[in-house]
């Protein structure tokens, strides 16, 4: 089979690698790709905005599956374009990635469905807005209804911020996404990433993470696309990932195909462990960037076959299988992120770049650039340094290593990732007192 796999970053050249991996695959493309990608597949250049474009290269080249990474193409349709086609795609319908694409949406369906979750007002004036903020206790939860590449959401530590947030993004701070906005209850504990893959019927769980958000060591700074992540997340413990399926996943996925939008696709929920249990933050229609690095890194089954049944509406109910051990992974970034990029300096992968998977080092590509014949960064995130261990301690000591392997002067990365979970390790293994 011949495979189209859509985006540019880290998340999907750990979705080429795997893909590759796949004995059923004849033939690899990715749009745009990357230099990490082009390891494993032909890149090519496709309008993804084109839909009728996209079409007609799958039909040329007898592409059987269409595997997108990133959530814009799926809130814009692709995947009704494809299926209208006949060309199986992984993922959700445009009006299934309202999931993502509209927190009014998942909000409305999470009261409709029972799903335990923030409680929230829709607005869609500041006057309405400024009102509401009245029914909630600081510090507040802010967010811009649509899509703002991860930077709509605003937790404002008084009234007064609030305000001035509100005055923002009314003002059309994140254009179009800001004309609503959903005002949340703040809700306390950890977050943790859970992944379920469903055809719209059958339901399997994919996987835990967690990642680090913020720019600066100990999860300080400005927020930003993802430092890094490791899985699983021991937070969710076996569990809570019963009750993280029972009470949020399956509801979501029944209460989708009732509304006629029946769900496809990886489910990545974004949940807060609140004293009263798992309550959901926010649906992503995609796999998370760096989290997918870390699930790929650890998933053993056939992950086209996987992709392609669950396109087909044929996804296996059987678990996936994952192996035990550790995945971590730390984002290499260009100084000057997630605020201006600087671009076009050197990268040596050095040791770490002739490692492949298994036990040694992986490094995933996300922005990165072949200039005359040699590796240079061209965005925010440039490297996912990804290594397996027996636990995040390991794990941890492993991707350093390989960190400190790369020579990339114009780079940065935290040196922390997995510190909350490095420190529980500690925790456990320390030798108990012993009684007088
Ligand atoms: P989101 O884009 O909805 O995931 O929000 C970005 C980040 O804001 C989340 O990862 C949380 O750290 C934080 N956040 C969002 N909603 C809430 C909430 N209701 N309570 C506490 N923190 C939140
Ligand atoms: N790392 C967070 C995300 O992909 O949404």
């Amino acid at each position: 089979m011949n495979i189209l796999l859509l985006g540019s970053g880290g998340r999907e050249h750990a979705l080429a690698w795997r893909l590759a991996q796949s004995p059923g695959l004849t033939k690899l493309y990715a749009a745009p790709g990357n230099p990490g990608i082009a390891q494993d597949a032909e890149c090519i250049t496709l309008d993804v905005n084109d839909h009728t474009a996209v079409v007609r290269f799958c039909e040329s080249r007898a592409i059987g599956l269409v595997v997108i990474g990133p959530e814009a193409p799926l809130v814009d349709g692709l995947v009704d374009s494809l299926r209208a086609a006949n060309i199986p795609a992984f993922g959700p319908s445009r009006a299934a990635a309202q999931l993502e694409g509209s927190k009014g949406f998942t909000k409305d369906l999470c009261r409709r469905a029972n799903i335990p979750t923030g409680a929230y007002v829709r607005t869609s004036t500041l006057e309405q807005a400024r009102a509401a903020l009245s029914g909630f206790a600081a510090p507040y939860v802010l967010k811009a209804d649509g899509l703002a590449a991860g930077k709509g959401v605003v937790i404002a530590s008084n009234r007064a911020e609030a305000e001035a947030a509100l005055a923002e993004m009314f003002d059309g701070q994140f254009g179009d996404a800001g004309a609503e906005v959903v005002i949340e209850e703040f809700l306390k504990g950890e977050e943790a990433s859970f992944f379920a893959v469903t055809d719209g019927k059958t339901v399997v769980p994919f996987g835990t993470a967690q990642d680090h958000k913020q720019v600066g060591e100990g999860d300080t700074g400005p927020n930003t696309g993802g430092m890094g992540a490791y899985s699983p997340a021991q937070v969710l413990t076996p569990e809570l990932q019963a009750r993280a399926m029972a009470e949020i996943i399956h509801p979501t996925v029944t209460a989708m195909a009732s509304a006629g939008m029946p769900y496809s696709g990886v489910l990545y929920a974004g949940l807060m462990l609140t004293a009263e249990g798992p309550k959901l933050i926010e649906y992503n229609a995609r796999f998370g960037d760096p989290e997918c690095q870390v699930l790929m890194m650890r998933y053993r089954g056939d992950l086209a076959a996987m992709m392609l049944a669950c396109a087909k509406g044929e996804l296996d109910a059987a678990e996936p299988d994952f192996a035990d051990e550790t995945a971590l992974t730390v984002v290499m970034a260009a100084k000057g992120y997630p605020g201006t990029p600087t671009k076009g300096g050197a990268i040596d992968l050095g040791a770490a770049g002739a490692s492949n998977g298994g036990r040694a080092a992986k490094v995933f590509h996300a922005g990165t650039a072949m200039k005359d014949g040699a590796l240079v960064a061209s965005g925010g995130r440039v490297l996912g340094v990804t290594a397996t261990g027996k636990n995040v301690t390991e794990a941890q000591q492993a991707a350093y290593a390989a960190v400190d392997a790369i020579t990339f002067p114009t780079g940065f990365c935290r040196r922390d990732i997995g510190w909350k979970e490095v420190a529980r390790e500690a925790e456990t293994e320390r030798p108990l007192p012993r009684p007088n």
